[in-house]
């Protein structure tokens, strides 16, 4: 009986070792411990043991048992096909479970796209704090304490002379300050302002911000990167003017504008979601019939911010741009009031 019982143990872990596919394993399962396998037998046998050997021999067929359940159940796991108890328990005439898959919020769509177009000119990306002070907002970009300019980049001002920046320019401060050029990045984050919250107007925005710098940059420079710019966001057939105008760290200062992607008739015909004739030129909605919609301010970098970081202002040229994500993005999709990007009603979002 111990032989058999040792014999038995051998060759089942062998075969229990050998099974190729969940099949193969169940037979071997049949073979030991099915109702007539041959464990199951060793018990019915039982009877014509000594009983004397009885305790000692019912402990080797258990301990047998053991053995033998516990390699099938190691064993089971790791083969694939056949009869599965697990598998048999899952129904498979039951619907699916749908998990709701995200996306990417419009302004972040939107900043990707900005970004992107500025990449593949060879721009990097770098960010800035949102916490700043007075020094990076206003002073080092030639803003002065009692200068008008600086009621232009009012913000929110918390304890010690920290404040919520106004702009992503300070950022161009704080990269020159740690970087020799050549170079070209773009500054993508969040800014503040203390304007009340209304369908163009919100205390927190976004901007894209862009500087290149080295020895030799121009004008043309400029305004051959936004054009490109302008072209990849809205359509070929855009056009673009600068403005002369003024900001405080760049000079010559222009405001850029494109030609009204409602209004402009050659346009008219690349947008087919607009309806011909809907709006009327005289009267846009959009750019109230002058043709043009302002979409970001640009200009050289004033030798004096370049002297506040340490770079000769001689040898140093470079271009710095500016824009508000969610003008680009209400003017890309058509979106009416601002205050929906924030509002966080999925059937708004759900459209991008
Ligand atoms: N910082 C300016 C603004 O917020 C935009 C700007 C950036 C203008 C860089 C010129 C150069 O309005």
């Amino acid at each position: 009986m111990r032989d058999k019982i040792r014999e038995i143990e051998k060759s089942a872990i062998e075969e229990i070792a050998l099974a190729a596919d969940a099949g193969a394993l169940e037979k071997a399962r049949v073979k030991y411990l099915g109702r007539k396998g041959l464990i199951t037998e060793l018990f019915k046998n039982m009877g014509g043991v000594f009983p004397a050997d009885r305790a000692e021999v019912g402990k080797l067929i258990n301990s047998l048992k053991e053995t033998v359940s516990k390699a099938f159940d190691d064993k089971t796991p790791g083969l694939s096909g056949g009869r599965d108890s697990k598998a048999q328990k899952i129904d498979i005439t039951l619907p699916g479970i749908v998990r709701e898959v995200g996306h990417l919020h419009p302004i972040s769509k939107t900043i990707e796209e900005i970004c992107g177009v500025f990449i593949s000119l060879g721009f990097k990306i770098v960010e800035g704090p949102e916490i700043e002070n007075e020094h990076y907002n206003f002073e080092a970009l030639n803003i002065p304490l009692e200068h008008p300019s600086r009621d232009a980049f009012d913000t929110f001002y918390l304890a010690d002379k920290w404040l919520l920046r106004s702009h992503t320019s300070p950022v161009q401060v704080r990269f020159m300050e740690k970087n020799k050029p050549p170079f070209a990045i773009v500054i993508p984050g969040k800014v503040y302002r203390p304007d009340a919250t209304d369908a163009s107007h919100s205390f927190m925005f976004h901007q894209v911000e862009g500087l290149a710098v080295s020895d030799n940059i121009k004008f043309s420079d400029l305004k051959g990167a936004l054009t490109l710019f302008a072209r990849q966001m809205f359509g070929e057939k855009i056009k673009m003017r600068f403005r002369p105008s003024f900001f405080p760290f760049t000079e010559p200062s222009a405001e850029v504008d494109i030609s009204c992607i409602l209004c402009s008739n050659e346009l008219r015909s690349t947008i087919p979601a607009l309806p011909a004739g809907r709006h009327d030129s005289r009267k846009c909605s959009l750019c109230g019939g002058k043709g043009w919609i302002e979409i970001l301010g640009a200009g050289m970098v004033n030798p004096k911010v370049f002297k506040n970081v340490g770079y000769n202002p001689e040898k140093t040229t470079g271009f710095a741009f500016g824009m508000g994500v969610e003008r680009i993005a209400i003017l890309k999709y058509g979106i009416t009031d601002i205050r929906m990007f924030f509002e966080n009603d999925i059937r708004f979002l759900r459209q991008f």
